[in-house]
């Protein structure tokens, strides 16, 4: 796909992986809007990066119809859409001990709303012949998430959707691509800035994942791995899954010894 002068809209751009996906398209050439669920916030960083900011809460089906409607206003119609948006609240306890509201609120970020982009653009891509979903899901969405179980669900949720657009929309012209990196030093791991993230094999920057998904657009590739080693990880997975699940196992075990804890800003420097 060329990027040149195509028309992309990143949700959860205000900071880290949506911020770095902004600055790289804009790089190749496209024109971008952000959003974000803070209005102040992705306002400064829509200034600071020159591109289209605009608030919306992906968890509400017409917020985002409001942002597409205003970004085909101010800038024409979307072509590339990045389902960004995402969030982590780790188990407070055992598996299934997180509250309703952080399932849900998952379910909403991580699964419905790239329902509602793809519910919105999907008549008019389709009648274009062209037109490209990009849904970030992450590696806990082929493997794991040790120590939040709704974040791993609603990833792996977020993936069969992926398919499922891909599969039955492909023959229409539509691109779909499904990002799924390891670890990211970005707020989410408690990284302001990725100068602020330790030296670490397998933890990298926005910028790195961004790099990767341009390329990933450009080649029109499904899966977008930004740490290569996930495919090897997979392929281990569904060669042997209860040696996978006992690896796991193992890995939690060390999470809680080493740095008492298995949250995500915990543990990842562990992996
Ligand atoms: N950082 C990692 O290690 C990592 C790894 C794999 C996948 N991911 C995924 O990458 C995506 C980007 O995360 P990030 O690492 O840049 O973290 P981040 O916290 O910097 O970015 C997430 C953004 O989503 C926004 N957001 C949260 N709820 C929202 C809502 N209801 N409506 C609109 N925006 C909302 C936040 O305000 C934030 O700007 C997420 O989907 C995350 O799950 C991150």
């Amino acid at each position: 796909m060329e990027l040149a002068n195509k028309i992309a809209v990143i949700t959860g751009g205000s900071g880290g992986i949506g911020a770095a996906l902004a600055v790289a398209l804009k790089q190749a050439g496209a024109r971008v809007a952000i959003s974000d669920i803070d209005a102040d916030r992705v306002a400064r960083t829509a200034h600071e990066l020159d591109v289209l900011g605009i608030a919306c809460d992906v968890r509400r089906e017409e917020q985002i119809i409001a942002l597409i409607d205003q970004v085909h206003d101010q800038l024409g119609q979307v072509d590339i859409f990045i389902s960004n948006a995402g969030v982590g609240y780790c188990d407070p306890s055992h598996a299934a001990s997180a509250p309703n509201a952080n399932w849900q609120d998952s379910f909403d970020i991580h699964v419905m709303s790239h329902v509602y982009a793809a519910r919105k653009l999907l008549p008019m891509m389709i009648e274009r012949g062209h037109g490209c979903l990009v849904n970030t899901a992450s590696a806990a969405g082929l493997l794991h998430q040790i120590g939040d179980a709704a974040y791993s669900t609603t990833k792996h949720a977020a993936v069969g959707l992926a398919e499922s657009l891909a599969i039955a929309h492909g023959d229409d012209g539509i691109t779909v691509c499904v990002i799924c990196p390891q670890y990211v030093a970005t707020p989410m791991l408690g990284y302001e800035t990725p100068d602020d993230a330790p030296d670490h094999d397998g933890l990298i920057s926005p910028q790195d994942v961004a790099n990767t998904v341009i390329h990933g657009l450009e080649q029109e590739r499904f899966l977008i791995l930004p740490h290569p080693v996930v495919k090897d990880y997979v392929l281990n997975k569904a060669t042997d899954y209860d040696r996978w699940i006992k690896g796991m196992r193992k890995l939690r075990r060390a999470s809680l010894d080493q740095v008492g804890s298995t949250r995500a800003d915990k543990m990842h420097l562990l992996v």
